[in-house]
């Protein structure tokens, strides 16, 4: 038996993560390929109150992924050409993919080391006369300093909107984030917290003109069928994915609670290590447990892969130091972002992850820092 074989920890392991509802997904699944409505329909319908409801917006309109979801809402709040939007230079490509897609340009803002969320005081200094509004984004699930940075969006007038991919169910001041800004975004992304069986976006607000305007956006600009206001898109979640989603939103917060059980025995193992690991904050969901490694990062990760464990680098590269964002925003300097960016590693975590893989990986995560 090789090494490998005794080891098999993956960063999610979906079937692990699902067992519990299987059937209850597989039933879904049969009832909707039965039932010959695949696009929109009436599970759609139900899944848009259901999550509405769930994260206690007005309006929630499903498009068919996270990175639409930020195009549209960026469009609904009137983001364009000339247009500067302020957003952290860490995060997945898509946050400042979508700005540009909209014909904007990011102002990169560097982050707070601790919570590798957007710096409120360094997001202030970063504001130009172009700047209209400031994309958060709630990275690895724990909500940004949302009171301060809408306080900086009040000071200097600009929209606030949230880019809530990785933090499905997470809460600030007992509020579910997506709900502070204009509009909020959402992935299903399979590996999401609320993660799908393809590709999925949810975009929320409670401002009735901006889910018109997302609503008619995101199929083809039309309200009425046949009849087009505006070159809009086809983005549309599928009725197999709405149903599907039906079911595990039902045990949402069973299954953030098991991610934050997760995080705690990790905090046990990794006490009084050299790792620096993510302080208990309670609403901190952990959509990712990233730790922070003083030196050898990219040789634990090969360590580990060696031991069948795996592990992630979530972000290797800053966004300033991505070749797409040449000449777009590759002179700002972000010496937080950067420093992370070397030193970060982010470890399995899933529901039903069990004790005794959180210890195998912690502990073989020590033995290979030495
Ligand atoms: C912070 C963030 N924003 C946007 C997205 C884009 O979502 P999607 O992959 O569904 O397009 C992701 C997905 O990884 C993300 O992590």
């Amino acid at each position: 038996m090789t090494q490998n074989s005794i080891n098999n920890i993956p960063m999610v392991d979906v079937q692990a993560w699902h067992r519990p509802i299987q059937e209850r997904l597989e039933k879904k699944a049969l009832e909707i390929l039965r039932s010959g409505r695949f696009i929109m329909g009436e599970e759609v319908e139900a899944f848009e109150q259901e999550v509405a409801h769930y994260l206690g917006a007005k309006y929630a309109i499903s498009c068919a992924n996270g990175t639409d979801a930020l195009v549209l809402t960026l469009h609904a709040a009137g983001i364009g050409p000339g247009d500067e939007v302020l957003t952290t230079g860490f995060t997945f490509f898509a946050t400042a993919e979508a700005i540009m897609q909209v014909g904007a340009t990011p102002v990169l803002v560097d982050i707070d080391s601790e919570t590798f969320n957007i710096d409120p005081l360094e997001l202030e200094r970063s504001i130009t006369s172009r700047c209209k509004a400031v994309l958060v984004v709630h990275l690895f699930g724990l909500p940004a300093a949302l009171s301060e940075i809408q306080a900086v969006c009040d000071r200097h007038g600009l929209i606030l909107l949230e880019d809530c991919a990785q933090s499905f169910g997470a809460s600030y001041h007992s509020r579910k984030t997506g709900n502070f800004g204009l509009l909020g975004t959402f992935s299903f992304f399979p590996s999401k917290n609320l993660g799908g069986f393809g590709d999925g976006g949810l975009i929320i607000t409670s401002d009735l003109k901006a889910a018109e305007t997302v609503r008619m956006l995101r199929n083809h600009g039309s309200a009425c069928q046949y009849y087009h206001e505006c070159a809009g898109y086809n983005s549309r979640l599928d009725a197999l994915q709405a149903g599907l989603l039906r079911v595990k939103l039902k045990h949402i917060d069973e299954f953030n609670a098991q991610r934050r059980k997760v995080a705690q025995w990790y905090r046990e193992l990794l006490k009084g290590t050299e790792v620096i690991f993510p302080e208990d904050r309670e609403n901190h969901i952990y959509h990712q447990y990233t730790v922070v490694l003083p030196s050898g990062r990219d040789m634990v990760k090969k360590r580990l892969a060696s031991k069948g464990i795996a592990s992630a680098i979530y972000y290797p590269l800053p966004l300033n130091k991505q070749r797409a964002l040449v000449g777009v925003a590759s002179e700002y300097e972000l010496p937080v972002c950067e420093q992370l960016s070397e030193h970060c590693l982010s470890l399995p975590i899933f529901p039903g992850m069990t004790n005794s893989q959180v210890e195998t990986v912690a502990s073989t995560l020590i033995k290979e820092m030495c």
